[in-house]
């Protein structure tokens, strides 16, 4: 034991100023199912659990736990699968649907003893997701009758929390990429949704987006559907706990969408503003989507934005895009449409030669995880529980 507390206090002074507490990978699956070309609304709702959809392959999770020791999970889901366009958004859940997902989240934190986002992968919208991001009525938009309410959204984030306030290791994502928008109306989503939490006993990290796809080197313009910059607007979201950090999206291709194998985007460059921004308003980031391709040029992008994040205090964790137990051969990100694979476990491109899991994650990513990461406490931007995974 003295000889372990010596080694740990030793770890710990060498790695006094590393601020990354949390490093993984997301989760993408359970959203999966609904894509319609002829915008349909109602396909895949609700879908076959284990066909349409699903959350994690249990053996992906425990490869990234046991031998790459990541601590932190994204978890995607379906706002409209929780709760039914029927019965609208709020309180009242799927029980059956909302059993699968608590299934996921109890394996990730519970048995492996790792961190998890809770991700409604929604782009702020519900009622339609047909063809998300475009579809579905925005959340609290006055103007739009078949809209769900900022109250509705509320209601909905304080059950949430209810069931699950006495799980340390979960961390609530408000809503993935809003975007074209009223700035505004973000910052009264979160703020409700963020009162909800609290008000229902949870005190664990939650994590807010801004507009603009939530991107990172956005954040401080101002322009058509992106306005106001969410610099000008974020910076006063309160939290009772104090424990909300923002979550940030950043790609390194040309438009910042992930969409192509060409890395040409500099991380640090693009994220300076945002960085003197947290700053000053001492706020904290997690960067809970990037990545790259397999492609050469790649490496060096995906490096530099990890070290970015190790080497500035107001980044404390990061999840890559994207593992999930239904990509098959497709990409999630960065494959100008190729079938390469994913960053799931065992994931082969259409030819049968190494996915993404082998020539992204193993060759470029899994350096950059830090060896001593948080392994136990209650979520937090403050971090704690710092340990190496033996
Ligand atoms: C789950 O992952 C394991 C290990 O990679 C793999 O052998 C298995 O086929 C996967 N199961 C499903 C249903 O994808
Ligand atoms: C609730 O979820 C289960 C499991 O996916 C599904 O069979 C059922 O139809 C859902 N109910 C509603 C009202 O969506
Ligand atoms: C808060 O909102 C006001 C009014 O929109 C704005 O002028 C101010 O800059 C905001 N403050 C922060 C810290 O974002
Ligand atoms: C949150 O921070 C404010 C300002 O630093 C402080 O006054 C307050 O006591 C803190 N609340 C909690 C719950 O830590
Ligand atoms: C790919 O990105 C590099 C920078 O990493 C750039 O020099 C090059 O021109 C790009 N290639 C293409 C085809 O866009
Ligand atoms: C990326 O992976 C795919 C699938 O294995 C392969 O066809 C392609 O040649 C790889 N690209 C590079 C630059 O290695």
């Amino acid at each position: 034991m003295l000889f372990k507390s010596l080694v740990m206090a030793a770890l710990l002074a060498a790695q006094a100023t590393a601020t990354i507490y949390y490093a993984g990978v997301a989760e993408s699956g359970g959203e999966f199912g609904v894509y319609s070309s002829s915008k349909t609304p109602g396909t895949g709702l609700p879908g076959t659990f284990g066909v349409d959809y699903k959350f994690i392959n249990e053996s992906a999770i425990d490869v990234y736990v046991d031998q790459n020791k990541v601590n932190l999970f994204r978890v995607a889901f379906l706002l409209e699968r929780m709760c039914p366009v029927a019965t609208g958004l709020g309180a009242t859940f799927n029980e059956t649907h909302y059993g699968f997902f608590a299934d996921a989240i109890d394996y990730i934190t519970t048995t492996k003893g790792a961190y998890a986002i809770l991700d409604p992968h929604n782009y702020m919208r519900y009622n339609d997701p047909s063809q998300q991001p475009s579809t579905g009525s925005i959340i609290g938009d006055t103007t739009d009758s078949t809209a769900a309410t900022t109250a509705q959204f509320a209601e909905f984030w304080g059950e949430l929390a209810r069931r699950l306030k006495d799980n340390e290791k979960v961390i609530f994502g408000l809503n993935n990429e809003p975007h074209d928008m009223d700035t505004n109306l973000i910052l009264a989503n979160d703020q409700a949704a963020i009162n909800a939490i609290r008000a229902a006993g949870a005190n664990q990290l939650i994590i807010a987006p801004g507009n603009g796809y939530t991107g990172g080197h956005s954040w401080t313009q101002d322009y058509a559907g992106n306005s106001p910059a969410s610099s000008a607007v974020l910076g006063n979201l309160t939290d009772p706990a104090n424990n909300t950090a923002f979550d940030i999206h950043e790609y390194l291709d040309s438009d910042f969408s992930g969409g192509h194998a060409n890395c040409s985007q500099s991380g640090p460059t693009n994220l300076a503003p945002l960085t003197a921004w947290l700053k000053s308003n001492s706020f904290k980031a997690m960067i809970t989507e990037f990545g790259g391709s397999n492609s050469t040029g790649c490496a060096g992008y995906i490096t530099e934005l990890a070290n970015y994040m190790a080497q500035n205090e107001e980044y404390i964790g990061w999840t890559a895009w994207a593992a999930g137990p239904l990509w098959g051969t497709n990409s999630p990100c960065c494959g100008d449409g190729n079938a390469w694979g994913s960053l799931e476990p065992g994931s082969v491109a259409a030819d049968g030669s190494p996915g993404f899991y082998t020539t992204v994650w193993e060759r470029d990513i899994q350096p950059l995880v830090p060896r001593v990461l948080q392994w136990s406490g209650v979520s937090s931007v403050q971090g704690g529980g710092l340990t190496m995974k033996m």
